[in-house]
């Protein structure tokens, strides 16, 4: 049995993620997840929040509520959506977890210990009035190239010009709008990432199979510029986790926070730490799949994430636990998305513009969402959500391939034989045939899901049920039926099996709808389709059943047009 460790990018706390976050981590992470399972591996798919950092502060500000106050009731917001998608992690975790800040601090500690970790000095500026430095993005002002008077102290985003705070004419603080502002001195803590670039880089190159996308993001990085830059792992703010060496003070340091980029994927591995508390397990439990001398060195680990958080996760993540000379668990491979573009144009949070996860939810089931998105993941290139093609996905796909496959059959036998598997005598050479073609089927679906190659997984399993409406439209058990009814019975029964087969096959993709196809086979026998036969057999004659309620519904035009209206970002 292998072991897999599988990890998704964490999201921030502020607000509720779009399907385009959903499809470029979360969603093909639980795919995996739940199809390694299915083949009787040993796994543990972790998730949390990333709950530090300004952008949290602001948010938890703007909703009138302390920030902890704040994160606590989003994590369980964020939670119940994730419940509501299926999403099957062994724990959602916290990345302000007190599992975090003791693994945060340590290994600062251990990074300080290998001299990887240097003091500066800088100038900042800070506010009096909000009683705290503000991030560049926090200061605006006028544009000194341009006139543009809402520049921000990083960018002027009229012109483009990169800009510094002291450049901006009237600098302002964009929290509070107060001038009262002045330049004072801040150290910070630096990682010496530069200290570690070959090391980084024959990591990089060892990473033969990794998805072009992640490793060209990755080699980019070490070798643009001057090359991997040191990078700033403090900041001035509250919230977050204290700058501390291990357990001990950081004289200098005091009232600062590891900044959340730092503490964010030590997360993936304090949330195994909290799987085990929450499960009653003690440290062993977790570390043996995150230490390699206590058994994670047979784990294979994987992380899922959209390509914007590559560099963090081929070069940050990996310098901190490189550099801290402990025995952690590397990745061992990381899947990365392109981005997921909605209707001619970008989901935006602002502008209320494409689908969030709430949303989707409150207007159809999960498992047409998980069809649609895991159908049309942005792997070899950005991919873009339209009404039309979401339609037409769920109509036929979904209703008329699977759907009405369920319904005809069991339907049919109600009609002529009643709510049980009927007899018929055994297979022919039709049925043989199928088995056949199931078989290799089957085994490409596999090797396509081992791969993570999401979009080839999902036009294998598509084909997968086209198989059994053409076989059903061939051997048309309700012609038969008249001549020979022995005949129609054995077909009846070959589809019936055929039904538990694709529920078991499509778990991964549409959990409920396959749950709802079991419970409506009155079984619980969700066992892998190793041997195609042997599967198709599972039911013997007598094995009584339900017609299920219609599995999907059609999307009418109707509801695509009022949908694309109400998502378009035009209305309030
Ligand atoms: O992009 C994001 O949503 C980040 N919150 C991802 C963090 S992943 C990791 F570092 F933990
Ligand atoms: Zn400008």
């Amino acid at each position: 049995m292998a072991r897999h460790l599988i990890t998704s990018a964490i999201p921030y706390i502020n607000g509720i993620k779009h399907l385009g976050n959903l499809v470029g981590s979360q969603l093909p992470a639980d795919l995996f997840a739940r199809f390694q399972r299915s083949r009787g591996n040993e796994v543990l798919f972790l998730c949390a929040t990333d709950e530090h950092g300004t952008p949290a502060e602001l948010a938890a500000a703007k909703a009138g509520k302390p920030v902890a106050e704040y994160c606590a009731e989003m994590h369980a917001v964020q939670a119940e959506i994730a419940k509501g998608f299926g999403l099957s992690f062994d724990h959602f975790g916290r990345s302000s977890s007190p599992q975090n800040h003791t693994l945060t601090q340590h290994l600062a500690g251990k990074l300080y210990e290998a001299g990887l970790i240097e003091e500066v000095t800088e100038k900042q500026v800070y506010s009096n009035a909000d009683k705290r430095f503000l991030p560049d993005r926090y200061i605006e002002g006028t544009c000194p190239n341009c006139g543009y008077d809402k520049a921000r102290g990083d960018q002027c985003e009229n012109c483009t010009k990169q800009l510094d705070p002291t450049d901006l004419i009237d600098p302002r603080s964009a929290i509070s709008g107060s001038t009262d502002l002045e330049v004072r001195e801040t150290k910070h803590l630096f990682l010496r990432q530069s200290q570690m670039r070959e090391r980084l880089s024959a990591w990089i190159d060892t990473k033969t199979d990794w998805p072009i996308l992640t490793t060209s993001i990755a080699r980019k990085w070490l070798n643009d510029g001057d090359g991997l830059q040191d990078r700033g792992i403090t900041r001035d703010l509250d919230w977050g986790i204290p700058v501390k060496r291990g357990t001990e003070d950081w004289p200098g340091m005091e009232g600062k926070v590891f900044y959340v980029w730092f503490d964010a994927p030590i997360e993936y591995i304090a949330c195994a730490g909290e799987w085990a508390e929450a499960n009653g397990l003690d440290d062993a439990a977790w570390e043996r799949w995150w230490r390699t001398e206590r058994g994670a060195d047979d784990v294979r680990y994987t992380q899922f994430m959209g390509k914007d958080n590559v560099p963090f996760h081929t070069l940050g993540f990996p310098a901190t636990i490189m550099g801290s000379g402990e025995d952690w668990k590397l990745v061992d491979y990381i899947k990365s998305f392109n981005y997921l573009n909605y209707d001619g144009g970008q989901f935006s949070t602002s502008q209320g513009r494409g689908v969030f996860m709430d949303q989707a939810l409150e207007i159809l089931p999960a498992d047409y969402w998980r069809w649609w998105l895991l159908s049309h993941a942005p792997e070899s290139s950005d991919s873009e959500f339209t009404w039309e093609n979401f339609q037409a996905s769920v109509n036929k796909d979904l209703a008329d391939v699977l759907g009405n496959f369920v319904s005809r059959v069991t339907k049919f036998c109600r009609s002529k034989f009643g709510e049980e598997v009927p007899a018929g005598g055994a297979y022919g050479p039709d049925e043989a045939a199928l088995i056949e073609r199931l078989n290799t089927r089957v085994r490409e679906y596999e090797g396509h899901m081992d791969a993570m190659e999401v979009r080839k997984s999902a036009a294998a399993l598509r084909a997968i049920w086209v198989e059994g409406n053409e076989y059903l439209q061939n051997a048309a058990p309700w012609s038969t039926f008249k001549d020979n009814p022995e005949q129609a019975a054995m077909q009846i029964r070959l589809a019936l099996n055929l039904i538990r087969f694709y529920a078991v096959l499509s778990t991964p993709f549409i959990p409920d709808a396959a749950a709802s196809m079991l419970a409506a086979m009155h079984t619980e026998d969700d066992s892998w389709p190793d041997d195609i036969g042997a599967a198709l057999e599972t039911f013997a004659p007598g094995h009584a059943f339900t017609v299920p309620e219609v599995l999907f519904s059609k999307i009418t035009d109707e509801a695509r047009e009022d949908w694309q209206s109400r998502f378009s970002g035009q209305r309030s």
